[in-house]
Parts: C-alpha cells; structure tokens; sequence
C-alpha cells in the first residue's frame, strides 16, 4: 500500500477508475485479523461489508506465536490497556466457541497456561517486580523456586532461578484463526476484494471508500483502516488523521516436537535473556514457535542469521534440548506499534473513517474484543465505555470535524 505524496481533497481520483459493484454499509481496509474480525462482527450486526486486501487472512497472524498473555506481558504504566487485554482474554472461550460453531475449524485454542522464568539473579529480580505489579492489579500468578518450574517443565535449564506461574495466560494457532474468520466472514456474506488499496477518497471532509492497485474504485458508508502498520502510509488520507503507526519487526523461528520427544514442554515458556523477550509457544500439533525478536527497521522483513542465531542462542538457555528439534521454518513480520502501545479504535475526525489498528504486540489477544467495538461502533455511531480510552483522538490531532463517539 505505498504511500504517495499527493492528497486528495475530493472524490475525484487522478486516474478515471472503474467502478465496482453497489456499495455496502462499511468497507475493511486490510483482511488481517483485526479487519477480519471487525467485518466478520459488523456483517452479523446485518451491516453489508466489504474488505479489500490481496491476501485475506495474511499479514502478521502467519508469523504470531499467539500467546493470550494479558498477565505476563504486563508493563508499567500500561494499566489502561491491561483493562482491555483482560476483557478480551475473558471473551476468548466465548468467540472461540462461536468462531468454530460458525466454520467447524478447530482454533488451536489450549488453555495450557504460561511459564515465565528467571535464569539469573537479575532476571529474578525483574520477576519479582513483575509479580508484584501483577499483585497490585489484582491478577493471578504464583511464584515458584527453580525446582518447582522443572517440576511443571521438566525440559527447563538446571539453572532456573525461579518463576511465574500464570494459568491465565493462554495461546490460540493464529493461522488456523485467520482461516476460520476468512471463512466466517465469506458465510455472513461479506464480500473479499483481493486488490490493493491503493489510496483513500473522500468526497469534501468524507471518506467514501478507496481505489485499488488495478485503478477499481471501491465505495462504502464508511471506510475502517485495519491494514496493521500499513495504515499509517495510506495514500490520500488526510494528515491529520493519519494514525501514528510504525512497523516493528519480530523474526519467528518454527520447530517440530517428533512424537518420540512428546510431551516437549506442556505450556508456553518465557523468560527475558539479556534484555530480550524470548518464549517457547508448544501446539498441540508439535509445532514449537520461538519468537521474537523486536526491531525498529522500518519495513524491512527479512530474516537474518543474526535474528535467528540470537533466538536460538536465547531459546537454549531455557530449554537446551531444543537443538535436537528439527527446524521447520523461519519468518520475520511487522507488529504496528503505536506512541503509548495500545490500540486505536473508532472515528477519527475525518466523517467516515475509523481505525482499527495499533494493535503492537497484543493483535491476536485483542482480536474479540476489538470485533465487538468496532461492530458497536459501525452500526450506533457511538464507542463502547470499554474502547473509550483507545479513541484516535487521545493523539491529539484527529480532530477535523466533531464526531459523536
Ligand atoms: N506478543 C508477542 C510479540 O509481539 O512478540
């Protein structure tokens, strides 16, 4: 979705395009997860929708690990967005539940629970801080000594000093949750352009659809921007509604548990190694996700021997028997990160377009939640009390024209 320099300050594209078809209610830019789900929920609402991307059900949901890790991915000063990742995480069994009941796909929803774990004295002291915080937010985890972690996880390092045990904290197959919300969309009858969105139009101060990279001009009642960290070079949006979006890179190492090793590890395993978050995210199906690395390259993704040394150099230190494991695959994708991590929801000041993006590292725990906001939002104008804080505006400068929100 390449980003040109020209505005567009009517709905008169530069190009003469084609026109294509009637137009529904509301128009997804971008078939990831967070589009999706918000097509998915705002067609079941009985609004018409449309969602235009090349690849429905690509993006980042091919390379998360999709760990539901509202408790041990907490930092400080993120309380508002714990109080979101939390409902999402209580609306996961729910949506998972009626996503399988609409398409008959299994999710790879496990309820396994996750491990974080300390291999020196400074790691458990940062443990430390985190269970306390954990504590004062009212969330439950369980300290545990080194011996009790290869207890639950026999696979550990001798050397563990101590953990976290957090039963909370699931994970889903976020491939297989892409393919479930492409089918469900296609059954609630939304329609999947697989083009380009080349550029958004607008009609005075309204969005009023895109044009794709074939020159088609697709229309709608209102425009969502759902592209992740895309959205933030979309041609013809107006500045000051573009959202602040930047891609972050994580480089994701696949491996396969033989049989002959199973039961490998029995929930997810996490630790911070030398600075850096490393976890072990084992599916029931054998595949054994390591991820990320975290890294400001704009939009690159190519994965290096540096990204992928640096993970399984991390990864060994926890559970050395990973070397043995065969290594299925290697990939790099772009989490969108925003200024203060949290998601963007809702209209902007631009009549007719609403973001949904910014999801960071917590696209795959906020998918239902996110679903449901952005359908309450397309179909009453207004934003549900739990997305307020997540408002475009909370930036400042998406305040063209005034919305009810
Ligand atoms: N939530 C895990 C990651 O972004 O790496």
């Amino acid at each position: 979705m390449p980003r040109s320099s020209q505005r567009l300050s009517s709905e008169v594209p530069a190009e003469a395009p084609g026109v294509s078809g009637p137009s529904p209610d509301v128009l997804v830019v971008g078939g990831g997860l967070i589009g999706l789900v918000t097509a998915w929920r705002a067609a079941l609402r009985g609004l018409a929708v449309a969602v235009v991307d090349p690849e429905p059900g690509g993006g980042a949901a091919r390379v998360a690990a999709g760990m539901l890790a509202a408790v041990t991915e907490l930092h400080h000063g993120e309380q508002t967005l714990l109080a979101l990742n939390l409902e999402s995480a209580r609306r996961y069994p729910g949506f998972a539940a009626e996503l399988t009941e609409a398409t008959g796909h299994d999710l790879g929803y496990r309820r396994c629970g996750t491990l974080a774990v300390a291999l020196d004295a400074d790691d458990r002291a940062h443990l430390r801080e985190l269970h306390a915080l954990q504590g004062r937010s009212g969330l439950d985890s369980e300290w545990l000594s080194g011996r009790e972690c290869r207890r639950l996880e026999p696979m550990l390092a001798p050397g563990v000093r101590g953990g976290l045990r957090v039963d909370g904290d699931h994970q889903i197959d976020p491939r297989r949750l892409a393919a479930a919300l492409v089918v469900a969309c296609e059954r609630a009858g939304v329609v999947l352009h697989r083009a380009w969105a080349e550029r958004l139009t607008l009609a005075g101060d309204r969005a009023t659809g895109v044009v794709t990279g074939d020159g088609t001009a697709l229309t709608a009642g209102q425009v969502v921007l759902a592209a992740g960290s895309a959205g933030g070079r979309l041609a013809g949006v107006p500045d000051a509604v573009l959202p602040p979006v930047r891609p972050v890179k994580g480089q994701v190492v696949r491996l396969t548990v033989p049989k002959r090793h199973a039961p490998f590890l029995s929930r997810t395993v996490r630790a911070v190694v030398r600075g850096s978050q490393v976890y072990l995210v084992p599916r029931e199906n054998g595949e054994l996700v390591l991820g990320a690395t975290s890294e400001e390259l704009g939009w690159d993704t190519t994965v290096t021997a540096g990204g992928v040394y640096e993970l399984l150099r991390d990864a060994h230190e926890l559970v050395p028997g990973i070397t043995e494991l065969p290594l299925t695959e290697t990939r790099a994708g772009l989490r969108p990160g925003s200024p203060d991590n949290a998601p963007l929801l809702g209209p902007t000041g631009v009549d007719g377009l609403l973001l949904a993006t910014g999801h960071y590292r917590n696209g795959v725990l906020l998918t239902p939640v996110t679903g449901d906001v952005m359908a309450d939002v397309l179909t009453t104008g207004v934003l549900p009390e739990e997305a307020r804080p997540f408002s475009p505006r909370r930036f400042g400068a998406a305040a063209l024209s005034e919305q009810p929100t």
